[in-house]
């Protein structure tokens, strides 16, 4: 499939449906295409109604419902891509693991991996049986945001962060028992690695048959590794998540935090687009990369928080860095916080479009 021909448009049309499309393909835009990671959330005041009533897991598990929280930012502001409203997590559970919610706590596995023998019983089900909801609710969402003009965007966690969760059964400040398993048990390491890269990427091929016209690799974790670690213990099971989610034939970004010092790694594991993170300078990051990938990012996300003026510097000298170079796709660093002003993400969006104007 033509990730933008798929969408036939005439010319003009194309210029700014296809903002984000366009720039994941380093094509010319009329305008920087944004969105926002976590553009759907608590921050949004629908979103909190909804969440009232329903669990996380509800939301997620409810194809109408998650069709509509993905459909709230875009109703809202004027971003160039949607993302499903789904999580990284759920794809655990169709493979044994207990995954629930706790208020104030987020999330938690009730059966984390503690041994081999809990690696070597993970059973990985196809997508259309475990995760079939997220499906439904992309082929939802698809039909409304067509009318609109808005791609969406399909997401998985890549085995890394997937792994941190599993192992550890939840956040954790320094990935003990993960990095543990990686050091003291390298080929048990590499088959649950494999397992898990293997689940994402066939996840992400599902999302993309379902209507996904690009895809993200979320590794929030992977900035916790040494560089050679991640190289060497890491990044083949990422290079393999992206060569099966390359089969659906859509552009695929691979996002990180905390990657500055593996920015040229990441790169080799044949993403169209690198997601950084604020924590390194955008034009820095993208010569690390080289010209040939496209970038997606870096705005500190706590610049929201901050008065008006100082938010649109910040985003200014983003824009300045990249200097109209084709290939940026705007975005925070990491996800909107629930503290955020919904005004302020307004401003954003407008301003990054008026003052990336060709
Ligand atoms: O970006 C979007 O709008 C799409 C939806 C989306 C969610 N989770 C919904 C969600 C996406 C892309 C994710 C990805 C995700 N989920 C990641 C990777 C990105 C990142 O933030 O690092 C991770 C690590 C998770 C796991 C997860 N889900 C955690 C750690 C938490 C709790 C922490 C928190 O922010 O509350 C969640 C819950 C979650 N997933 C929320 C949302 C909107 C919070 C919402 C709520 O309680 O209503």
């Amino acid at each position: 499939m033509d990730a933008v021909g798929a969408v036939s448009e005439s010319p003009s049309q194309l210029a700014v449906q296809g903002r984000f499309l366009r720039a994941c393909r380093r094509e010319p835009v009329d305008a920087t295409p944004i969105w926002l990671m976590r553009q759907a959330g608590r921050y949004m005041p629908e979103y909190r109604t909804l969440r009232e009533k329903y669990g996380i897991l509800d939301l997620v598990k409810t194809p109408e419902l998650a069709c509509a929280v993905t459909m709230q930012p875009i109703v809202a502001f004027d971003v160039d891509a949607a993302i499903i409203f789904a999580d990284i997590l759920p794809p655990l559970e169709g493979m044994g693991l207990q995954l629930e919610f706790v208020r104030g706590e987020g999330p938690v596995i009730r059966n984390p991996i503690r041994t081999v023998a809990d690696i070597d019983a993970l059973r990985p089900p196809p997508p259309e049986a475990a995760l079939g909801f997220t499906l439904e609710a992309i082929r939802l969402a698809r039909r409304e945001l067509d009318a609109r003009r808005v791609p969406l965007i399909g997401f998985a966690g890549a085995p890394f962060t997937l792994a941190c969760y599993a192992i550890e059964g939840g956040p954790s400040r320094h990935l003990v028992r993960v990095k543990q398993l990686m050091m003291n048990e390298p080929a048990a390491w590499d088959r649950l690695m494999t397992k898990l890269s293997t689940v994402a990427g066939e996840f992400l091929v599902a999302q993309a048959r379902a209507g996904a016209q690009a895809l993200q690799i979320f590794d929030s974790w992977c900035g916790e590794l040494a560089p050679r670690d991640y190289r060497h213990r890491v990044l083949p099971h990422v290079t393999r998540t992206v060569e099966i989610a390359r089969t659906a034939g859509v552009p695929i970004i691979l996002f990180g935090t905390g990657t500055a010092g593996m920015l040229t790694h990441l790169n080799t594991a044949g993403a169209d687009v690198i997601g950084v993170d604020w924590r390194v300078d955008i034009s820095d990051a993208w010569r690390q990369i080289g010209s040939d990938t496209a970038i997606q990012g870096n705005l500190d996300p706590v610049a929201l928080l901050a008065d008006w003026d100082e938010t649109r510097a910040r985003a200014k000298a983003i824009l300045d860095q990249v200097g109209n170079r084709p290939g940026h796709i705007f975005n925070l660093g990491h996800g909107v916080l629930p503290e955020t002003p919904v005004d302020q993400v307004r401003r954003l969006v407008d301003f990054v479009h008026e003052a990336s104007k060709r």
